[in-house]
């Protein structure tokens, strides 16, 4: 019970929720601060040696790809993914928004600084991870990816799934979650269950873009995030 109160007193705090240290359960983040390490343990394992084949995905799809239309859209450059090359968890996004297309790397706007401490909160970092996005271009606008922009783009992310072989993998929100799956329900009745897929266990959840908006949402993240963390620690 002390445990359940710290992670989700923790979880909150994490995400900037204030007030909740003030709680006397607080002090029993020392043991749920060991279960963290447990896990970082077991995800960060020193095998790197596949990089080269995500270099292989990587360079197959090339510097300036013209599959799909995305490239006459506006797009400065080919998103690919980033983190551990044998990362035993894998999140996967919708598509690179603005800030990404300049940087290069996923999740690195607001939603992307949400998601850093949603990892964390499991006891992870960034560089234990890995994170991609469905499609690899940002769309003009921001707009929702195009089916054929995804039939185009899908094959890759297949791949690096393939080469990193997660252990668990977490699309973030609707599109991932019903790409992944090839389903079109809708992600309120996909999160909040786990399915197997390509050799992991797959657990939807929201978008951390849907939580900036819809903050009350994140208690249900935080119950898939205790999921995960559950597999990776029995692992
Ligand atoms: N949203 C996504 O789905 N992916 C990103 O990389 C950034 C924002």
């Amino acid at each position: 019970m002390s445990r359940e109160l710290a992670d989700h007193l923790r979880y909150y705090a994490e995400l900037g929720v204030t007030g909740v240290s003030r709680d006397p359960q607080w002090s029993a983040r020392v043991s749920d601060t060991r279960a963290n390490a447990r896990v970082a343990e077991a995800v960060d394992s020193p095998e790197a040696r596949v990089s080269d084949t995500l270099d292989i995905i990587k360079t197959d799809i090339g510097p300036a790809c013209t599959r799909c239309k995305l490239c006459t859209l506006g797009r400065k450059q080919i998103v690919f993914g980033v983190g551990h090359p044998r990362a035993r968890l894998m999140f996967v996004g919708e598509a690179p928004g603005e800030e990404e297309d300049k940087q290069g790397e996923p999740f690195v706007g607001r939603a992307g600084q949400l998601l850093t401490k949603i990892i964390e909160a499991i006891g992870l970092t960034r560089d234990q991870v890995y994170i991609a996005n469905l499609i690899k271009c940002r769309p003009p606008g921001n707009r929702n990816p195009e089916a054929d922009e995804v039939a185009a783009c899908e094959p890759f992310l297949f791949r690096q799934i393939d080469v990193i072989q997660p252990r668990v993998i977490v699309p973030l929100g609707k599109f991932a979650a019903q790409c992944l799956l090839k389903t079109t329900d809708p992600i309120t009745r996909l999160r909040g269950r786990r399915f197997d897929y390509r050799g992991a266990t797959l657990i939807p959840t929201f978008h951390p873009a849907y939580l900036l908006r819809n903050p009350s949402a994140k208690r249900e993240v935080w119950e898939d995030m205790k999921q995960v963390r559950a597999i990776l620690q029995n692992a």
